[in-house]
């Protein structure tokens, strides 16, 4: 049997009025971010992957701006000569802290003229089928920028943004001292990879989905965490050769690495810095801003392997009762209160809700979260859903945007 197929072949269709929502809920959280810079961060520092945020901030207009009134509506651009600024396709990334930008102000007024365009155009009708896409686009490419934003911020070691959906309580849930990592199987099979055709909305990059043969496997059901990370660094595991890929180990040397980037050694204990905050290390918390290369020599070191992509969506996705996959533990419909218990994570790599009922290897991967629960918010039946980076992000800001109080976890990635 081909487990993961799906014949539901409807396309839901997304009124204006969410669109328009999702929209304005990402720009909402991409002004939170810069609200917190001061004029002269705006730059930011030259380095790889460290966009300049004031280039984050027109490109997020531009691309809105690009799809929905140039493309869609057929309009030319409402800011000359942006095309060489903010095009990422046509203008190196190395050319970013030599352009001559718009003013802060300048930009906010470019970005904001670009999305009272973009509601207008389709405020109060029926939106086609090519502007629910493209306006989905838009709305999520806004969100992979704040995830940028937010990781740019976090290596030049800037303040924490203020954020008005973060809640501290929920970002530091109390711990379950008893609760043992463990490993759940999974049966393997033929499995439809990738995203079938009647999807709402699907990143070209997930097209189509296709039989892949999964052999079983086992995989964490709880995300590593510090404190296990901790023992491999602890053990020297990163000045030992043998536990590390040739690229690896020369990325490793390279960079002088004998820890994580952002960990700290105080004596005997372990900090962790956060924006510009050094704190001591949550020994429970999933560990963060792990590269590959770092995360391949862990599982060499911990006698596992990292999952392939089509185990980790199949672990995360498949209904092993109906051998179809689910987009989320309850099934197809989008996530509301009553199925949903989120926690905050600012560092999100990889998060998966949990079931709150008590683990059980038919439920893939479904862990027990105590003293957090609060019952009722997931049917006992509900197996752990994922998404991954670029994902990872912008699900995380829509949920704590919707969810303010709710509870999220980091998924694992490791499997043996
Ligand atoms: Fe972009």
């Amino acid at each position: 049997m081909v487990r993961g197929y799906t014949s539901r072949g409807l396309i839901m269709r997304t009124a204006a009025e969410d669109l328009l929502r999702t929209l304005v809920d990402a720009r909402n959280v991409e002004l939170e971010l810069l609200d917190g810079l001061a004029d002269s961060q705006m730059l930011g520092e030259k380095g790889h992957f460290l966009e300049p945020p004031i280039w984050e901030m027109g490109h997020v207009g531009w691309f809105q701006e690009y799809w929905l009134l140039r493309h869609l509506g057929g309009a030319q651009t409402i800011l000359p000569g942006s095309d060489a600024i903010y095009d990422s396709f046509n203008v190196s990334y190395r050319l970013r802290w030599d352009h001559s930008y718009p003013s802060r102000r300048e930009s906010l007024k470019y970005i904001s003229e670009v999305l009272e365009r973009s509601i207008g155009r389709i405020d109060g009708r029926q939106p086609t089928d090519a502007e629910r896409y493209f306006y989905t686009l838009a709305a999520l490419h806004e969100h992979m920028h704040a995830e940028n934003l937010t990781l740019i911020q976090q290596t030049l070691g800037y303040p924490q943004p203020r954020l008005s959906s973060f809640d501290n309580a929920a970002a530091n849930p109390p711990v379950d001292g008893a609760y043992q990592p463990h490993d759940v199987e999974v049966p393997g099979g033929t499995f439809m990879l990738g995203a079938a055709h009647g999807e709402p909305f699907v990143f070209d990059n997930e097209k189509w989905a296709h039989p892949v043969v999964v052999k079983p496997f086992r995989i964490a059901s709880t995300p590593v965490t510090n404190s296990q990370f901790q023992a491999f660094v602890d053990d020297g595991g990163y000045g030992r050769r043998e536990l590390w890929g040739a690229r690896g180990w020369d990325w490793r040397r390279r960079a002088g690495l004998t820890h994580l980037l952002f960990w700290v050694r105080d004596g005997a204990r372990w900090l962790e810095r956060s924006f510009d905050q050094l704190a001591a290390l949550r020994p429970w918390h999933p560990v963060a801003c792990v590269s590959w290369y770092e995360a391949e020599a862990f599982c060499k070191w911990a006698r596992r392997r990292l999952p392939t992509e089509a185990e980790w969506e199949m672990a995360a996705s498949l209904d092993p009762t109906t051998g179809q996959k689910r987009r989320f533990p309850w099934g197809d419909g989008p996530p509301t209160r009553e199925f949903l218990y989120v926690e905050d994570c600012t560092e999100g790599i990889a998060l998966a809700a949990e079931s709150l009922e008590g683990s059980d290897p038919i439920n893939l991967g479904a862990g027990r979260v105590a003293g957090e629960a609060e019952p009722g918010w997931l049917p006992s039946n509900t197996a752990p859903w994922s998404v991954r980076s670029p994902w990872a992000s912008w699900m995380l800001l829509w949920l704590r945007r919707h969810f303010p109080g709710g509870k999220l976890r980091m998924l694992a990635t490791r499997v043996s």
